[in-house]
């Protein structure tokens, strides 16, 4: 049975960097030799994923593991492993895109199943690498039990959860959150979405637009993230719109703007410089026809100042348990959607199956350290050991990567800051 335990994982690499590190005895360091090629054919490139999973394999063979792959059509894993008292599932992954948070997600529910219980570990072997969301989601669920590899040159480079490089200089990118509609998780979603980026790595400004002032309210002046072992963190800093001058912000990365549902309320200065706006909305039968009308003024009045942010609509509130609802209640709204969208490229809707904000008592209660005169703090409290929100949010994150630039950008400065001698 795979846990997610208290027990810190003990792998150390980076991708670029090429460690080559034990992951809990499993691999002695005699083994570590075993991670070059001569121990396995060359085999550069792969035409399809049955290659690579053959060389994969071929790898593991000869570090002493007992080898079967998985029989045709098995959901979960492909490759089994033998060795000692370990019997290991290993999941590979050659697809262009790094493996997301999601797919982790899904791997660990695998390994939890009563099905998966002969499993006492379990690999991603990823031909791609993996995104900073992956290794932050290692490290705040504390998952122990399953170990990450990258397959290059015929070897397999096992890393923790280093975020790859740390920007030097930022670039600032501008996030608004936006809805013509009270309620909905505008301030719950900038917050805690700004919570993934500070999670990953960037330092984040809030800016509360909404006359209401919830987001002051909630996160007063602001919180700090810690960082990996002890290291620095990011921040979250709070402000209002008249205290925002980029200059005096220069480690801030991302700008994300809690807006007032009431669109004449936003000082048009801060909808021009969106790069992106999530519009969230929620999948309940009344709601439906309603939401869509409300996202498509939504898309109207930002569109009057700014023709080239990305819009994303996110689904909150989601019941993951209502299956056959949600599929139902989904197409409806996704095919209102396209219709929306047709002339408008640059909006998209996020598929709650892939990336939804779900229902959660954290973000329910997410306000009550006020009552009780606490210091801000986000709603990622855990519990029974693990955090829907840190999770659905670092989802978020992953899938904005994905299909944003925010991630190339950063790429592109930690290039930039690499010393030209290495
Ligand atoms: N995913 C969620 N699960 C549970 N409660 C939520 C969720 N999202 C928002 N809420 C609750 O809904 C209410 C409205 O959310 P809020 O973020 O203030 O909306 P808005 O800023 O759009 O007015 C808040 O009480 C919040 O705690
Ligand atoms: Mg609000």
């Amino acid at each position: 049975m795979i846990h997610r335990s208290r027990r810190q994982i003990l792998l150390a690499g980076a991708d670029d960097r090429a460690l080559l590190l034990g992951w809990f005895g499993l691999i002695s360091s005699s083994d570590y030799s075993h991670r070059t090629c001569d121990r396995c054919n060359p085999m550069p490139q792969f035409e399809n994923d049955s290659d690579f999973k053959k060389a994969v394999l071929q790898c593991f063979e000869q570090d002493g593991w007992t080898v079967t792959p998985a029989p045709p059509n098995t959901i979960g894993y492909d490759i089994e492993l033998i060795r000692d008292s370990e019997c290991v599932a290993v999941q590979v992954r050659q697809q262009r895109a790094k493996v997301h948070a999601g797919q982790l997600e899904k791997f660990i529910d695998f390994l939890e199943r009563p099905a998966a219980v002969k499993f006492t570990r379990g690999f991603i072997i990823s031909a791609s690498g993996f995104t900073p969301s992956v290794f932050t989601y290692m490290r705040t669920e504390e998952v122990v039990d399953v170990a990450l590899g990258s397959f290059k040159d015929n070897a397999i480079f096992w890393e923790d959860g280093d975020i790859p490089f740390q920007p030097t200089k930022a670039q600032l990118t501008y996030i608004g959150v936006f809805t013509c509609k009270g309620g909905v998780g505008k301030t719950t979603i900038s917050a805690h979405l700004a919570g993934a980026f500070a999670l990953n790595g960037y330092d984040v400004v809030l800016i509360d637009l909404d006359r209401q002032s919830n987001l002051r309210k909630l996160l007063g002046d602001g919180v700090s993230i810690p960082g990996r072992r002890g290291g620095l963190g990011a921040t979250i800093t709070v402000l209002n719109h008249t205290d925002w001058r980029e200059d005096d912000y220069p480690d801030t990365r991302v700008v994300i703007c809690d807006c007032s549902p009431d669109y004449d309320a936003n000082p048009e200065m801060f909808i021009e410089k969106f790069d992106y706006c999530l519009i969230p909305t929620t999948l309940n039968p009344l709601g439906i026809n309603k939401n869509a009308d409300v996202i498509r003024r939504t898309f109207a009045a930002i569109r009057r100042v700014n023709t080239n942010a990305e819009l994303f609509v996110i689904v909150n509130n989601y019941h993951s348990d209502e299956a056959r609802r949600n599929d139902v209640l989904n197409r409806i709204l996704k095919t209102e959607f396209e219709t929306l969208m047709a002339d408008d490229p640059k909006c998209h809707y996020i598929d709650p199956e892939t990336v939804a904000i779900r229902f959660s008592k954290q973000l329910l209660y997410w306000g009550y350290h006020i009552v009780e005169n606490d210091k801000p703090q986000l709603a990622f409290r855990e519990i029974g050991g693990r955090s829907l929100p840190r999770v659905d949010f670092l989802k978020l994150l992953d899938y904005l990567e994905d299909h944003t630039n925010i991630e190339a950008a950063k790429a592109q400065e930690a290039k930039s800051a690499v010393p030209a001698n290495q």
